[in-house]
């Protein structure tokens, strides 16, 4: 049985109040902004029986207004990169706004990350809906788009929905950074790491995938089996992971697959995620640079890890990735789950 409660949390000056949403089970708590659709907490037991806040964030709404690095958001219309911000649909060229680098990254300057969306209450959890205006960020088409919450004991479970009047890509994911061993823990060193996952994309040198689709056997990207993610890191040339794992090839069906379990044996604490998205970008939070956070807590490079599910990046550029248009009288779909245990 999951109580679901809500709340005024501040208010954006022209632009109304942002509410928090509690969603309680036996087994975990999380909590929920109505802006960015953001995942603020999520509170889960370690084997010694003790909740922790297992999710970065700030004490305040002033924190996520000038948030920079997505913490716990929503993002879209589209997550991850475009190359250049370019793309073609049915013979017309768009140019986005260029936030990354050469690329276009996350849904733009104004995202859905910083939308304040419309929150009701639904069987254990919370609806949240959003309407992005045709040409918002660049992009065509006026789309609805909502995300529904819900928690069954252990497992946090995000759905995603969009409808679109013109063709657009679209692809949605929530931004969450975890860390296992709760707030204030520095790094996620000690964490194991496992991604179900045959093949990963290799990326040039501005992150978009060279449209290679390499097999993770005998590379440190082979995290089939569990690993330290500590000196694994070391191993992963650049800052750290920061890739699409491919969890489905393209062309499979529109299926829920077991993508990651991530645990941290000092606590006990394990999470593990599914989806219906053919992909997952394992971050390791390798551009948090001591940004403050709950409690005054700073967030630097390998603080925690986001585990991104998605469709491949600028699958709208690459004709051999999944498909990633979605056409006026078409619904966009997809599921993602949290799964907080003990080993
Ligand atoms: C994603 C990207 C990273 C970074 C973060 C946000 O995970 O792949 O490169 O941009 O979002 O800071």
């Amino acid at each position: 049985m999951t109580e679901v409660s809500h709340q005024q949390w501040g208010q954006v000056c022209g632009r109304g109040a942002v509410d928090l949403w509690v969603l309680t089970s036996p087994q975990v708590r999380v909590e929920v902004l109505t802006l960015g659709a953001i995942i603020r907490s999520v509170c889960s037991r370690g084997s010694d029986g003790q909740m922790q806040d297992v999710v970065l964030g700030y004490d305040d709404l002033e924190g996520y207004l000038s948030d920079q690095r997505y913490l716990g958001a929503v993002v879209g219309r589209v997550a991850n990169r475009i190359a250049g911000g370019r793309f073609v649909v049915d013979g017309k060229d768009y140019q986005l706004d260029i936030n990354n680098g050469p690329n276009a990254l996350h849904g733009g300057l104004l995202g859905f990350n910083k939308a304040i969306w419309f929150a009701k209450a639904v069987e254990g959890g919370v609806q949240l809906s959003h309407t992005s205006p045709d040409g918002d960020q660049g992009y065509p088409g006026e789309v609805h788009v909502s995300v529904t919450y819900t928690l069954q004991g252990e497992t946090l479970t995000a759905e995603y929905q969009a409808v679109s009047s013109k063709t657009t890509p679209i692809n949605l994911t929530n931004h969450s950074y975890f860390n296992l061993a709760g707030q204030g823990a520095a790094d996620i060193y000690d964490h194991q790491m496992s991604i179900s996952a045959e093949s990963f994309l290799p990326v040039d040198n501005s992150m978009i995938p060279t449209g290679e689709i390499k097999a993770v056997e005998g590379t440190p990207f082979d995290l089939r089996k569990p690993v330290l993610i500590g000196p694994r890191l070391k191993e992963v040339p650049g800052p750290g992971f920061d890739h699409n794992f491919c969890l489905s090839s393209p062309g499979d069906t529109w299926a829920e697959r077991h993508a990651a379990r991530v645990s941290h044996p000092a606590s006990g604490r394990v999470l593990e995620v599914s989806t219906s998205q053919p992909g997952v970008q394992f971050y390791t939070a390798n551009f948090l640079d001591g940004v403050t956070g709950k409690g005054g807590a700073k967030y630097g490079k390998h603080s925690s890890f986001c585990l991104e599910t998605q469709n491949w990046p600028d699958a709208v550029n690459q004709p051999s990735f999944p498909d990633c248009l979605l056409c006026p009288g078409e619904k966009y779909l997809h599921v993602t789950r949290f799964t907080f245990t003990t080993v």
